[in-house]
């Protein structure tokens, strides 16, 4: 049912963590399955993004498809991390089953949650990056989950 690459993301995911002041953080979830995802993103002056890490509380292709996602934002520009939806994220990892497809969106949701939180940050405004729908991290200051 599963890819291997799939397979091989949520058995061995890639940047699992936090960064410690981050740019910019984004929490989405989705209130159906309850999953729920958070992107850490490390933004330099030039807009690259050096680092990012993800928490995922939730299903084998939440995780799988968070791992795939920081590898494939990590390096890029904002503006080139906004292509990676979750398409793209899909195409990477050989395809997920149809019931798993909303997985892959809260990846691209919560790396548009996570730039959303960059640009409120830096005052600035990001090119049709619109406010995330499915961005739950208001009020969660103190959270722990
Ligand atoms: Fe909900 Fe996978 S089942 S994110």
């Amino acid at each position: 049912m599963y890819s291997e690459k799939v397979m091989d993301h949520f058995q061995n995911p890639r940047n699992v963590g936090e960064i410690e002041n981050a740019s910019g953080v984004g929490t989405v979830g989705n209130a159906k399955c309850g999953d729920i995802m958070r992107m850490y993103l490390d933004i330099d002056d030039n807009g690259i993004i050096q680092d990012c890490k993800f928490k995922t509380f939730g299903c084998g292709a939440a995780v799988a498809t968070s791992s795939m996602a920081t590898e494939l934002v990590k390096g890029k520009t904002i503006q080139q991390a906004l292509e990676v939806t979750n398409k793209a994220v899909m195409e990477a990892l050989d395809g997920l089953p149809p019931v798993k497809v909303h997985c892959s969106l809260l990846a691209e949701e919560a790396i548009h949650a996570a730039l959303w939180d960059y640009a409120e940050k830096n005052h600035i405004k990001i090119e049709g990056l619109s406010k995330p729908k499915n961005d739950i991290s208001e009020g969660e200051e103190e959270d722990e989950y």
